[in-house]
Order: C-alpha cells, then structure tokens, then sequence
C-alpha cells in the first residue's frame, strides 16, 4: 500500500524523505517520488517508476532537489500501471501544486470530465491527478490554498490521506486525512506527517494521529489543525514508544497477520467504490447488457486459493445467475482440451497476475475464442494485461506467501460480479439484490466484529497444534469453504489437512478418523444444517475432537452436538464464506506460530508462481 511522508523543517527535505520512504518500503511499492519546495528553486518533482534505488540515483540522493520543505511518496497502483507518469506527486497542470495521495478517490471519473470540459488537460491515468487539478481549479478562482483544499475535499468522495504543495504557499505544506491513516510528528523546529510512524519515528516520538475530515497546515514551527469545518483543533499528542524494527511490520510480527487484520480495510477498498445508490456499478469494466447476456457459460479458471475462490464462486454465480458456471484448476484446464467457445465467459483469478498456470489458461481460453475477464490485485501485471477486461481488487500489496485478503477481496469481488450480471440477466428479485447489496456494506464492519474476537481461537490453537493430521468437513459453501481452511493450515503449519465434502466421508475417509482426530466442521450454510450436524455425529462416534465454525443463530443449535463452537456474524448467505474464512486463517496463523514455522515464507512456496 502506498506511504507517504512529508517534512517542514531547517534541514534538506530530499534526503529525509528518501529516507522515510524506505522506512515504507515494507508496505510494497512499485514507483516512488518527492517534491520539494523552495524560494529559489520553486516546485521541484522528481519520481520515478521502481524501487527507491531509482529515486535515489535520480536525485544523486535527494542532493539535486533543494529546499527545507517537502512531501515524498511510495505508490502502488491502482488507479493506472505503474509508471513514472502515473508515480506521486501528481502535480496541477499548471505546475503550481502537487499533491501525494493514499486511498482511491471513488468519484473521479466525474470530476475528470467536468474538468476536462473546463479545458484541464490530464497526464496521468490516476485519480490523484483528479485531486492536483481540482485544487488548481478552485485556486484560480479564489485565490486561498486553504480554501481551495476546504472546497476540494467537499467535491471529492472517497478515502484518503493527502500531502499537498502549493507553490504559492512558501514554508508549509497542507494534510488531510478520510478513511485512510496519517499522522503528524513534533519536533523542535521541524514538523512531520507520515502515513505510519516507521517514518519518523528516528525524528520524533510525539505525534498526533489526525482524525476523519481534518486539514492540518503544517510548518517548522507549528502544526494548526482544523476540523471539517475549519475551526482550530486542539489535537491529544501521543507518545511512540515502539521498537523501531516491530514498527516495520506496522507493528505486527508477521505480515500474515498484518494482512489478515488489514482485511476489513481491503474490502471496503473493493466494495465501497463500485456501489452508488444501491446498485453494483463496474466503471472499469465496460461490459455492456447485451454482452453479458450473449455469455451462455461462465469459466472460471485459477490456482491454489484464487481457485478456492472460484470453487466459492461457482455455488454463488450458479445461485444468482441460474446459467452454468464451472471451475477449474488452471493447471488442468490447459490440457484438458476445455470445451469453451466465443459464448463462453473466461474469469480468471490472480493475486500476482503472474502466475504461469493462469496465464496459460487465459492464452488457452483465447485461442479457443472466449473472452476473458480477469480479477487481479496487482495492477498493471500480465494477467491483466491480456485479459479482455480486469476488475482490481485493491487490496494493497500482499507479501506473506500465504494469501489472505487478496483471497477476502477476490471472494466480494465475484459476488458483486455475480450480482452484476444477475441484474443483467433478470434473474434476481429485487428484494433479493437490495439485501446483498446491504450486507456487502456492512460487511467490513462484521469482519472487524471476527476480528476483534479471537482469544477461543488462539486457545484451540494452542491446544491442536501438534496434531498431524486434520480434516475440514462442509457442505455446499461451507465445503468450498473448507477447502481454503485447509490450504491455509497446511501451507504455513506442514501438518496434513485435508477438506472433504461431508457426504463424501462415508465414501472412505471416514475410515481415517480414529480417537483424538481433529475434524474442523464447518457448518454455517443454513439449509444444511441438519445434514452438517448428523455428519458430526458420525465422526464423533469414531472419536474425533471437534472444532466448530457457525453463525451466530445457529450456534445454540450446535452447541448441542458439539463443543468447540466458533461463530461469525449472520449475514447473507453468499457472503459466509467472507466471514468464515477469517476465524480459519487465525487459527492456521496460530497453530503455525505454536509450532515455531517460518509463517511469512513457508518452505518450498513462492509467492508468485511463475514456473510450471
Ligand atoms: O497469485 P495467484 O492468486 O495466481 O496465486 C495462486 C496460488 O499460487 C496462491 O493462491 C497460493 O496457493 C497461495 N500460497 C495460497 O495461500
């Protein structure tokens, strides 16, 4: 995700915000930049697609940009490949103001036409430009920074935290934050603001953290802070008292972990910028009506847990769509001779957009004349290059190898496909897609409820962790459920699991199951819930532990069956498995943590697989 860092003080800003960007550099990037301001020099951008390294031999160090005062940037893409033009600052057409950027500026196709009917010219592809310009707009006409920012930020929707530079504004920089983390750092003589304290925190250790629909004016001496409204703020300073390595990781020991708790963040990210008055709207994706009708197939095709995805995907789109959907691991579908045509809808599914098997597929699929649409997080790679039309999942980089909230926005992002293309087809009630629709919304805040409930977890955890073998049971949903559960325990634990259909066991797993074996039930899919139950009752009989995973109406129910309940809040019933998932990829993080394994690089994994 991006970084940000900017500095009013005495000393040469360049050099201090290069190093404040490394300090980001933990949170992934894919293009870095400064501005500087100075009496002498004005407006000077230097940025540059890459890794810092770049930044740094561009600017001989930051050394060929002078002046005291200054904002830097690490940008990974979204809105636009990575690129240099597309790289922070973002500056007005005017080159009077540059502006650096995190969050995703949700209306900016708007405004980007309402100015460009206004004659603004744009460079960029990026919704930050949005930001740049606008502001200069409102500057033209009245003449006040701080007015014009106060009437941006009433024009735009969206989240963010910005760092603004206006030419005309010598010896101070502006910040704002929405939805989207930035702090200000004290010092004596200089001033900070930086997206996470790692920034700063060689600097100063007393910082305020900035609030929603704040503006701060920020110079060497001072930090005025004001509210939306413009009134002076008296902010509550705090003291970090943080391990300065710790703080790399946001303060987490793993970026597992980090990841999983940033999932809330993640789907918010992907959900909130595509849906406008209640209704699922794909700006990106340009698909029209009549095309998705002429689909009489869907194909979805992915590896390891993008494929779990698909396998989630295939009951939800079956659900909404009443049209076939099938799903297939990548790997296979390249030689199985595939019976896909120009009717058929390709979605392939990719964290990387790199991996090889995918990428196959999707050549595979075109050669076979389907189209194909990808779901990809990382902007600009192959996958989505090659793909007829690509939905971004926005979740900000991923770096532990086992994947958990590129798997969480992956999972909304089909749903919303699904829910799409089910009001394209006619075939959802109304009722029906106005419920979803709610629930998608409130789901960030049902997935931060899990969150913030994890102490069973970590207790079962410590007391399963040197089992050797472990079973996920479901049905339906829950079964396509099962099947991340066990992916994510086995791929950071090495114990061996495996996810059955529930109904298969009798067809000879059960065989396996003796006293003191660990069977995860999953068993939240409602309409099932009888046949779930009886199928705990048979592994019971053979002397399985059981761990259970429910929702919260039907937990007193199991409660009577088995012992070890877990439960996420009750939701629509396609979106389970976004809240089940949760509880399962803590208690594999855990179990791992207990039997000391390397959690952020598994043995023998790599993140992208680019090999065969
Ligand atoms: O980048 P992709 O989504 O294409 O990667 C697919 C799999 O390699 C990936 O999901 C892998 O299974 C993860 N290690 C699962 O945590």
């Amino acid at each position: 995700m991006c970084g940000i860092v900017g500095y009013a003080g005495t000393e040469q800003a360049a050099p201090i915000l290069l190093e404040g960007l490394e300090k980001l550099e933990y949170r992934g990037y894919d293009s870095a930049g400064i501005a500087v301001l100075s009496p002498e020099r004005g407006l000077q951008v230097e940025k540059a697609k890459g890794r810092l390294k770049v930044l740094r031999d561009l600017t001989k160090g930051g050394g060929t940009v002078e002046g005291v005062l200054g904002i830097g940037h690490t940008r990974w893409a979204t809105h636009g490949e990575p690129s240099d033009v597309n790289s922070h600052p973002q500056l007005s057409a005017g080159r009077r103001i540059a502006v650096v950027h995190n969050g995703i500026i949700e209306n900016y196709v708007e405004i980007k036409e309402f100015l460009s009917s206004q004659g603004v010219r744009f460079r960029s592809e990026t919704d930050t430009e949005v930001v740049a310009q606008l502001l200069e707009y409102y500057y033209n006409e009245c003449g006040d920074a701080m007015q014009a920012v106060y009437r941006m930020l009433d024009r735009i929707e969206g989240a963010y935290a910005l760092g603004i530079l206006f030419r005309d504004l010598p010896g101070a920089f502006i910040a704002a934050r929405k939805d989207a983390p930035l702090l200000l750092g004290y010092g004596k003589g200089y001033s900070f603001i930086a997206s996470d304290v790692t920034a700063i925190v060689k600097h100063t250790r007393d910082v305020a953290y900035m609030e929603d629909g704040e503006v701060a004016l920020v110079t060497a001496e001072s930090i005025q802070v004001f509210n939306a409204m413009g009134q002076p703020v008296e902010k509550k300073h705090s003291w970090v008292d943080w391990d300065v390595s710790a703080a790399e990781k946001g303060g987490y020991a793993h970026f597992m972990f980090k990841e999983i708790m940033e999932q809330p963040e993640a789907v918010r990210k992907t959900v909130s910028p595509r849906l406008r008055n209640g209704r699922v709207c794909f700006d990106e994706l340009g698909l029209t009506e009549e095309e998705i009708r002429a689909f009489s197939r869907l194909f979805i095709v992915a590896c390891g847990s993008s494929y779990h995805v698909g396998m989630v995907g295939k009951y939800n789109l079956e659900r909404l769509l009443r049209r076939p959907v099938d799903v297939m691991l990548a790997s296979e579908f390249r030689y199985a001779d595939p019976l896909v045509d120009e009717h058929t809808l390709v979605i392939v599914i990719s964290q990387s957009g790199e991996t090889l098997d995918s990428m196959a597929a999707l050549r595979q699929a075109k050669a076979l004349g389907a189209r194909v649409l990808a779901i990809v997080n990382v902007v600009g790679s192959s996958i989505a290059r090659e793909a007829d039309w690509v939905l971004y999942t926005w979740a900000g980089p991923e770096i532990a190898v086992a994947t958990t909230k590129a798997y969480s926005t992956q999972l909304v992002l089909l749903d919303m496909l699904g829910l799409r293309f089910a009001e394209a087809l006619g075939s959802i009630p109304e009722e029906e897609y106005a419920r979803i629709v709610a629930e998608l919304q409130a789901l960030p805040a049902k997935l931060q409820a899990v969150l913030e409930n994890t102490e069973q977890i970590k207790y079962l955890a410590s007391r399963y962790f040197n089992h050797n073998s472990i079973f996920f049971i479901g049905r339906n949903l829950d079964y396509a459920l099962g099947l991340e559960g066990s992916l994510k325990l086995k791929e950071i634990s090495y114990i061996h699991c495996e996810a059955y259909a529930s109904g298969e066991l009798k067809h000879g797993t059960i065989s396996l199951i003796e006293k003191g074996t660990l069977v995860v039930a999953l068993c939240c899919y409602a309409p099932l819930f009888d046949k779930s139950v009886s199928n705990i009752v048979e592994v019971k009989a053979r002397g399985a532990d059981i761990v259970a995973l429910t929702t919260e109406s039907l937990a007193g129910e199991l409660g009577k069956t088995a012992e070890n309940i877990l439960s996420i809040p009750d939701t629509h019933v396609i979106l389970q498995p976004s809240l089940g998932v949760l509880p399962l990829q803590i208690f594999a993080y855990y179990v791992a943590l207990q039997r000391g394994c390397d959690i952020d690089k598994p043995r023998n994994l790599a993140k992208s697989v680019t090999v065969e």
